[in-house]
C-alpha cells in the first residue's frame, strides 16, 4: 500500500529525515517512536503533502503510485488521512459540515453522487455513538475551543466518517484522559480491517497495549530508522529509553 524509498527531507536548509525506508502492506499496523524532534511528524506530514517540507531524494508511492507531484487535497482523496499534532480551529464551519464537505469532495473525485442528508446522519450517529460523542457537538466550530481530548476524538470521528485506506495518527493519545484513550483506542480498533492499514506515532507503549495484539515497529532517531521488530523492542523502549541507541 504505501512504499517509501529512501525518503531525505529538509526544511529552510535543515536535513531532518535523511534515507527513511519504509513498507507497509495492505491490513498491517505500523508503528513509529522516537526522541522528540526524531522527524516523526515530518514524516506524516510529508507523506500527507504538506507544502513546506522539500523532499530532496526519494520517492513515496501509495497504491504503486507516485505521490510526488500531488497536492494533500489529490492524496487524501486517495484514501490517506492524516490526524495532526495539533489541530487547526476553523472558526465558522461546523464539524459536520467540515466532514460532509470532505467526504463529498473525496466522492467527487471518484466521480461519485454527493452523499445524503440522511446518509450522513445515520453513518454520523453511528460513529459518534461509538466514540461516546453527544450530537451537539457536531453543530460547534471545528476544532474551536474544543478540548484537547475533544479534538482527538474529534479526528478519529473524522476518520471513521472517511473511512480512509491508510490512516496516519499522530499522537493522538497525548492529553486523553484515561476513559477517552480507552474510548478512542475503540475508535480506532472499529476501523480497523484486512482492507486498511493504520500508521501511529506514539510516545507510550500504553495506547498499543490498548489498540493492538500485533504491529510492526519502527525506531526514528535522528532523521533514520535505525531498527524495526515488534512487541518486545516496544517493552525494550519503555524500559530503557533511547540511551542505547546512541551507544550503537
Ligand atoms: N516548519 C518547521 N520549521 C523549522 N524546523 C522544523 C519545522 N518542522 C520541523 N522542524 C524541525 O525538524 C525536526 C523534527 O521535527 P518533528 O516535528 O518531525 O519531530 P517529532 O519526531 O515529531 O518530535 P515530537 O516527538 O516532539 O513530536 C525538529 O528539530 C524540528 O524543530
Ligand atoms: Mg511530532
Amino acid at each position: 500500500m504505501l512504499s517509501i524509498k529512501n525518503l531525505h527531507v529538509s526544511i529552510e536548509g535543515k536535513k531532518i529525515l535523511q534515507g527513511i525506508n519504509l513498507e507497509v502492506t495492505t491490513g498491517e499496523t505500523h508503528v513509529i517512536m522516537g526522541p522528540n524532534g526524531s522527524g516523526k511528524s515530518t514524516l506524516a506530514s510529508v507523506i500527507a503533502g504538506k507544502k513546506e517540507y522539500n523532499v530532496t531524494k526519494g520517492n513515496i508511492f501509495f497504491m504503486n503510485k507516485n505521490l510526488k507531484n500531488l497536492s494533500p487535497e489529490e492524496r487524501a482523496h486517495l484514501g490517506i488521512f492524516l490526524s495532526f499534532q495539533h489541530p487547526v480551529e476553523i472558526p465558522g464551519i461546523s464539524v459536520i459540515n467540515f466532514i460532509k464537505t470532505a467526504i463529498n469532495e473525496s466522492r467527487k473525485a471518484k466521480g461519485m453522487n454527493k452523499i445524503s442528508a440522511k446518509e450522513i446522519l445515520i453513518k454520523s450517529k453511528e460513529k459518534s455513538s461509538l466514540l461516546k460523542i453527544e450530537k451537539d457537538f457536531f453543530y460547534r466550530s471545528l476544532n474551536e475551543g474544543f478540548s484537547g481530548g475533544e479534538k482527538k476524538r474529534n479526528e478519529i470521528f473524522q476518520m471513521s466518517m472517511l473511512d480512509p485506506l491508510l490512516s496516519i495518527l499522530d499522537e493522538v493519545d497525548s492529553g486523553l484522559d484515561i476513559d477517552a484513550l480507552r474510548i478512542v483506542a475503540k475508535g480506532i480498533n472499529s476501523l480497523k480491517n484486512d482492507k486498511n492499514s493504520i500508521l501511529i506515532i506514539t510516545h507510550y507503549k500504553r495506547m498499543l497495549d490498548y489498540l493492538f495484539s500485533d504491529y510492526i515497529l519502527h525506531i526514528l532517531y535522528d532523521g533514520k530508522i535505525v531498527q524495526s521488530g515488534n512487541k518486545e523492542l516496544a517493552e525494550k523502549l519503555e524500559k530503557e529509553g533511547y540511551d542505547w541507541i546512541k551507544k550503537k
